[in-house]
């Protein structure tokens, strides 16, 4: 019944929607956006975790929808960087670390200065993903992701979005940056959580 629904994904983040709308395409499910029923919503995260924000996104997104007449399942995200040396930040904030405007690759360069005199193996970080699926009858799911590798010495890359450029993942000996669309899905926090998702919608899977 889940795979026959049709799912929303609650985001005005492009980078996101294009990561995870092939997924969800792949495994056979229907996902839409806002923009797709020419709607523009843009949802509160005032909280300290990745929980309470994609639960706060999710949950608003499909109320606003319900005023609209619209009943789908909403699927919202909440995601970030956290980074050892500093002492986890940007974290849970990482989408309004230095303001919502700044250029990621301005945001990349003030990490790398503060990192500067930090050694390798004090450079340790990783992406945190956890995404909540809110189904028209109030039923909830929730899945996880986490990516660990460290802080690069410079910006290498231009694919992704966001802080890639910066995360060297040490199997691949690249930045996400450098790796293309699948590859990172493959192995990134947003992609753990996606499938694991899928799975649970599509009752192949029974815990997160
Ligand atoms: P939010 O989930 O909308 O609060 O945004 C999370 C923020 O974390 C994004 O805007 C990026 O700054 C960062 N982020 C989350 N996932 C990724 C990723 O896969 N690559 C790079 N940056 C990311």
């Amino acid at each position: 019944m889940n795979s026959e629904m049709t799912y929303l994904l609650a985001t005005n983040n492009p980078g996101k929607a294009k990561e995870i709308a092939p997924m969800f395409e792949k495994a056979g499910l229907l996902l839409i956006s806002l923009a797709d029923l020419g709607l523009k919503f843009e949802a509160g995260e005032d909280g300290d975790t990745f929980l309470h924000n994609a639960t706060q996104k999710a949950r608003e997104t499909a109320d606003f929808l319900k005023e609209h007449g619209h009943s789908y399942a909403v699927l919202a995200d909440d995601s970030g960087l956290e980074i050892d040396a500093l002492e986890g930040k940007p974290g849970v904030h990482s989408a309004l670390f230095m303001g919502r405007d700044t250029p990621y690759h301005e945001r990349c360069q003030a990490i790398l200065e503060k990192l500067a005199h930090v050694h390798d193996e004090w450079r340790l970080a990783r992406f945190i993903c956890t995404l909540v699926c809110i189904f028209p009858d109030g039923s909830q799911l929730t899945t996880k992701g986490a990516i660990e590798g460290r802080i690069a010495w410079d910006l290498f890359g231009d694919g992704g979005f966001g802080y890639d450029p910066i995360f060297y993942y040490p199997p691949y000996e690249k930045t996400l940056a450098e790796l293309s669309k699948e590859e990172k899905n493959q192995i990134s926090h947003r992609g753990q959580a996606i499938q694991k998702m899928i799975g649970l919608i599509l009752n192949e899977n029974s815990g997160t």
